[in-house]
């Protein structure tokens, strides 16, 4: 088990990038997998996660190469084309990899199994496994829970499905069984969620029709290939636009983010605590927007998160409770239930961690309350249980920034699920952080 040592009291300063989207990487994966034709995929996240889903396509009869650094090849064998794998396939830490491998197995006509690491195989997936089964496909869940069995359906069709939670996870699984389904698929969001899926359906020719949380999706013939540039992950420059925000001095640029609005809710979320954020030199890498990101230390203030920021800000509260703990009073985060199935309960996991550096936190049952203290020296130094969920692994490093001491975090090889490369990008802004196993 490997666990990371973070020298206190640094600053963060110079222009970084950080590593491609994952959300956007496994997508492009899936429907490259069964489109006609060869899709590029430029920027493709190289972590564990995605690792795991180019295994799965390849079990599957995808042959997928690698063309230089972050960049491959997918070649489609087609909508009709996928084969048995000879195993089950094994998702390792990701749940949106399980999710929407569910969707998308359920349209073929073989059976397949889906298992993961010990993290994964506790969390929940009936919320996939339901819709897909108003769809008319063949699914099993042990007491809820991985393995996924599915076999094949000779009645896929199409429903209109209202989500119950606000899961961009949900309504892609749905989404991809809907390109095998008789008839349209429309799924209803009660909240807006991260839309890659819609936006990358429409990229490889399929007629999606989506608007204010509302997607509807004409099965297509085929899909076809297509290149794709994908964009630095908004997710792991999270932890970066907070370094910079609570660094005693400095100032950081990270260059080549997607900002998918969808996405970035932590930049209003900030911006309402008063962080002094730019958002710089707007382009687009296909369907999906990018920018480069100018964040220099701010006094923060404590608010009430606006809770429909919640959905678009979702993997990104880890970091969000560092930010809260270094703003001048209380921070109120609620309708945020969601955060307790993540790769860890996110909210006890984070309050048990910010109580050992001497934060006055109280957990709500769908969020936290947390007292900030904008003094020099917030955090005291001390031991951190990330329960191998690398959001947490990372937002603890950043503390660093404001501790009085070393904080040891402990479990933090799953970071390379995620954002192979932490540490060294870590350092090269000016944190001190190193790792040992
Ligand atoms: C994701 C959706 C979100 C997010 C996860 C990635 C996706 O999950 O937390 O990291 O790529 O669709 P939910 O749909 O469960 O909120």
């Amino acid at each position: 088990m490997s666990d990371y040592v973070v020298q206190p009291g640094s600053e963060v300063s110079g222009t970084i990038r950080v590593p491609g989207d994952k959300s956007i990487s496994h997508r492009a994966l899936m429907l490259g997998g069964i489109a006609d034709g060869v899709s590029e995929v430029t920027g493709f996240l190289e972590s564990e996660d995605c690792l795991a889903t180019m295994k799965a396509m390849r079990a599957l009869g995808v042959h997928v190469d690698q063309i230089g650094p972050q960049a491959i090849r997918v070649h489609g064998v087609g909508m009709r084309g996928l084969k048995p794998a000879l195993h089950a396939l094994d998702m390792g830490n990701s749940g949106t990899a399980m999710r929407l491998m569910t969707g998308l197995l359920s349209g073929q006509p073989f059976a397949s199994e889906l298992i993961g690491d010990s993290s994964l195989m506790k969390r929940p997936m009936e919320r996939a496994a339901k819709p897909l089964r108003l769809m008319g496909a063949n699914i099993e869940t042990l007491d809820g829970k991985p393995p996924v069995k599915v076999s094949p359906s000779n009645d896929l069709h199409g429903i209109r499905y209202e989500l119950p939670v606000a899961s961009a996870q949900v309504k892609s699984s749905v989404l991809l069984a809907g390109l095998y389904a008789k008839g349209t698929t429309e799924v209803i969001e009660p909240a807006v969620t991260r839309d890659h899926t819609e936006r990358m359906l429409l990229g490889f020719g399929a007629t999606v029709d989506a608007a204010h949380g509302h997607v509807k999706l004409t099965p297509p013939q085929r899909l076809q290939a297509c290149s794709l540039e994908v964009p630095g992950d908004f997710s792991s420059s999270a932890f970066f636009l907070v370094a910079g925000s609570i660094s005693r001095g400095g100032g950081l640029t990270i260059q080549g983010v997607g900002v998918n609005p969808t996405r970035t809710g932590l930049l209003d979320i900030l911006a309402l605590m008063g962080a002094d954020l730019r958002v710089v030199n707007h382009r687009s890498a296909g369907a999906e927007p990018v920018a480069d990101i100018e964040v220099r230390p701010a006094k923060l203030k404590g608010i009430h998160v606006p809770e429909h920021l919640v959905p678009l800000a979702i993997d990104e509260f880890p970091a969000l409770f560092i930010a809260a703990a270094c703003a001048e009073g209380e921070t109120i985060v609620t309708g945020a239930e969601e955060l307790r199935v993540k790769e860890s309960d996110r909210i006890a996991v984070m309050a048990d961690g910010l109580k050992a550096l001497g934060i006055d936190c109280d957990v709500l049952p769908d969020g936290m309350r947390i007292r900030g203290r904008p003094d020099a020296n917030v955090f005291s130094g001390g031991t951190i249980e990330s329960d191998g969920d690398h959001r947490i692994a990372m937002s603890f490093t950043v503390a660093s920034l404001r501790a009085s001491g070393p904080i040891e975090i402990k479990d933090v090889a799953n970071v390379a699920t995620s954002f192979p490369g932490f540490v060294r990008i870590a350092n090269a802004a000016g944190l001190r952080v190193s790792e040992r196993s």
